[in-house]
């Protein structure tokens, strides 16, 4: 399973892809509206330049030509860009001119099998499956994902599932078990997969053996 970051902040970005761990970035409008006082293209393309993978802009427009020069716009920023869009009739109308267009596309606000099915025969590379919305109104969001990743391999089609809206690590796991292709992943959660106690305090007493040992 590859590591996105799910964030539109550069400096969470910067610092996990030094870790040279993530292979992508998502973005969404109300992640880009934290960065005030920057256009849109300008985030867009300093993301870019730090992750070498897909970068997915979202187009804010509900009209499917506009949705469609948006995104035929957004995606002319950069090779990596992927255009995300969400999951309504116009919005399939749109993708599937994208597609024709050789624009990536990512299906996002996905919260079915159905939907799902409806991405990959727009002819989306990627769906994005909401797993904690679906769990913050007491449905169970990671058996979406399952029930995708497993409908997919049954048909043999290519759109990768993009595990989303992760609130916390035991997410990222039940993703992997889920077969997920990608998991994209808060920059908080990303930090709290690194920590683990027995971790700090194997390292502090090895630290600590190994000054006793060079001291003689
Ligand atoms: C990513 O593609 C989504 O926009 C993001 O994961 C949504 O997460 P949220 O439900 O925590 O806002």
């Amino acid at each position: 399973m590859r590591l996105f970051v799910d964030t539109a902040n550069v400096d969470e970005i910067r610092e996990a892809a030094s870790w040279g761990v993530v292979s992508g970035v998502t973005t969404n409008p109300s992640l880009m509206s934290k960065n005030a006082g920057r256009s849109f293209r300008d985030v867009i393309t300093e993301i870019a330049s730090i992750v070498d993978g897909p970068i997915s802009a979202e187009v804010t427009s509900t009209d499917p030509e506009e949705m469609v020069r948006e995104g035929t716009e957004i995606a002319a920023w950069h090779p990596n860009v992927v255009i995300k869009v969400p999951i309504i009739p116009n919005g399939l109308k749109a993708a599937k001119v994208l597609v024709g267009k050789g624009v990536r596309v990512n299906m996002t606000l996905c919260f079915s099998v159905n939907q799902a099915l409806l991405a990959a025969a727009a002819g989306a590379t990627f769906v994005s499956p909401f797993v904690g919305r679906l769990d913050d109104i007491g449905n169970k969001g990671m058996e979406v994902v399952a029930d995708i990743v497993d409908v997919y391999e049954r048909y043999g089609i290519p759109t990768q599932v993009i595990a989303a809206s992760l609130r916390h690590p035991a997410h990222v796991v039940a993703a992997a078990l889920a077969g997920s292709h990608i998991a994209t992943i808060p920059y908080p959660v990303m930090m709290q997969m690194v920590k683990h106690p027995l971790t700090d305090n194997g390292l502090a007493a090895f630290m600590r053996d190994w000054e006793k040992f060079k001291q003689g």
